[in-house]
């Protein structure tokens, strides 16, 4: 396995396998690797012949008062975790090779990332989609990989693929969860146990709205009060959001769509904040 900091020497690396006619497959991740990465990592094997897992804590998608700072940051166990995982590069740029002081120039995308996570976080998805950009013009990648956990992210992702006429093709990756039910995410890290049980209130909830959907609701309205009704049982879980969207446009429906829609959520578990969504 390979370790590059050198935008050049990536660019370089992946026109050489490009040209040597490997398919290449970018797993974008912000370090901090879990399970969830690893099954991501797992489908770029299957679906690439090189595999190029790009680790780079992004300050263009964090706001002034989030977590930059204290985002965790364990290269060596992520350099680890890639080296068992079979990945054949690892991107590691530094922040001022990616954004010198004169950089200006942003994408943004003006739909599908103003609701949701976006109203909370105004410039998350516009630090996303750039980065992403970046990323994909650095790593020149056949496919690129996402997690189905930031369902928005990828819906924002493949959508401007497709206005900006990328030349890739981008697979999402199921959901991982813990035994217990817990998306993997790298922000688990700031929960306490006592904070964890309470963060399990998300999947039981989701679950909940599974099971009424499979029972035959279809109103949007009810499922998304029971859900939050669940979500705030817990005085430590303050709810950002709950809403039933359709996966590709992010826009509520009148009418939940099994196979069609999701119900996603943003929360607060005291101060760390948690997204999930399930397939209604
Ligand atoms: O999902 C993430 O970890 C990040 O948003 C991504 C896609 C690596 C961009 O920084």
């Amino acid at each position: 396995m390979q370790t590059i900091g050198s935008i050049h020497e990536m660019q370089s690396s992946a026109i050489a396998m490009r040209s040597s006619g490997h398919l290449i497959a970018l797993v974008p991740t912000m370090g901090c690797l879990h399970e969830g990465h690893g099954k991501l990592i797992d489908i770029a094997r299957e679906k690439a012949d090189k595999v190029i897992v790009s680790i780079f804590v992004n300050p263009a998608q964090f706001g002034p008062n989030e977590d930059f700072e204290k985002y965790p940051r364990v290269l060596s166990d992520d350099l680890e975790f890639c080296r068992e995982r079979g990945v054949d590069f690892v991107f590691n740029p530094k922040v001022e090779a990616l954004y010198p002081e004169d950089f200006s120039t942003f994408v943004e995308e003006e739909k599908l990332s103003a609701g949701l996570c976006g109203i909370s976080r105004p410039n998350y998805f516009r630090g996303v989609a750039t980065i992403c950009l970046k990323l994909f013009n650095i790593t020149r990648p056949d496919i690129g990989i996402f997690g189905q956990k930031d369902a928005q992210q990828l819906a924002l992702i493949r959508k401007m693929v497709n206005d900006l006429n990328l030349p890739l093709e981008i697979i999402a990756g199921p959901t991982h969860r813990d035994s217990d039910g817990l998306a993997t995410s790298s922000r688990n890290h700031y929960l306490s146990d006592s904070q964890r049980e309470d963060a399990l209130r998300i999947s039981r909830a989701l679950e909940t709205a599974r099971e009424l959907v499979t029972a035959g609701v279809r109103q949007v309205d009810r499922v998304i009060a029971e859900v939050t009704h669940e979500l705030s049982q817990s005085r430590r879980v303050r709810v950002i959001y709950v809403q039933v969207v359709d996966r590709d446009s992010m826009e509520s429906p009148r009418e939940i769509i099994p196979g069609r829609h999701l119900l996603t959520v943003a929360v607060w578990v005291e101060d760390t904040r948690l997204i999930d969504n399930i397939e209604l």
